[in-house]
């Protein structure tokens, strides 16, 4: 079976204290995973070393930057880079967000160049992809996110290919709580998967990790991960609160 993920993003939230405290009641509910599922806490970089140490004796639990820069290292003050991430031995770091995209200008180029370091450097990428509103109203948001996934992500070779977990994150559902229906998430998750195939067949694009993002909470999580393409999610304002995502947690197949 494929990955199934619950992925914490706790945005630019939580003191380090309140950080601290929020790990320790989620690790208090001493949640197993089985094999396949995985809980990755994606926290600001200061809380990196913190997280790391918290989750490292739990099985198939990880630790994940938000970011990380284009460039492999030099004069780009205040910048993290992948290898860095290595160096703290980081597993995944998230790539692309729609908020970095839209606040920091970050471009599907600049994503291919992160993409590429982050493999450089064995961090696992969890690249983001998803429509503004407009495009969504428009028709057009296979065509948007096909053309995301072209330009950051299908330079790849399938040996690396099949390392990168992709979240589908339409930016209409994002801290709006206003979720995509399961038939729109399992829709474009369908679609992001038979890209995949027609890029790399039929058998990697199965391989690979498909997370729904935008307002998954308690109460939605279940049939959002029950779609047959949907492998867990990336979890914004939810995952600030420890019986929310645990119960996210206990929601994956
Ligand atoms: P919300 O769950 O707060 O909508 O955020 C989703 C998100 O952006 C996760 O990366």
């Amino acid at each position: 079976m494929r990955k199934q993920i619950a992925a914490a993003n706790w945005k630019m939230n939580l003191t380090f204290h309140q950080g601290e405290k929020l790990l320790d009641n989620i690790l208090k509910a001493d949640i197993k995973m089985n094999p396949h599922q995985y809980t990755v806490f994606a926290v600001p970089f200061p809380y990196l070393l913190m997280t790391r140490s918290e989750v490292e004796e739990e099985a198939n639990y990880y630790v994940a930057a938000q970011n990380c820069h284009h460039k492999k290292n030099g004069a780009y003050t205040g910048e993290v880079s992948a290898e860095m991430l290595h160096s703290l031995a980081v597993s995944y770091c998230i790539v692309g967000h729609s908020e970095r995209r839209e606040y920091f200008g970050e471009t599907n180029a600049m994503l291919a160049e992160k993409i590429n370091l982050c493999l450089q450097y064995f961090v696992t990428p969890i690249f983001c992809c998803g429509e503004p509103l407009a495009i969504r109203e428009s028709g057009t948001q296979n065509q948007f996110v096909e053309a995301q996934l072209k330009e950051s992500l299908f330079h790849l070779p399938a040996e690396t290919m099949k390392d990168i977990v992709i979240a589908y994150e339409p930016i209409w559902a994002i801290g709006t709580g206003k979720t995509a229906t399961t038939q729109q998430a399992q829709e474009m998750h369908a679609f992001i998967r038979s890209k995949l195939a027609g890029q790399y067949g039929p058998q990697l694009s199965e391989e690979i990790s498909i997370l729904y993002g935008g307002s998954v909470k308690a109460n939605n999580a279940g049939e959002l991960f029950a779609c047959p393409d949907v492998d867990g999610g990336l979890v914004g304002g939810a995952s600030l609160q420890a019986d929310d995502f645990i119960q996210i947690m206990r929601a994956l197949k």
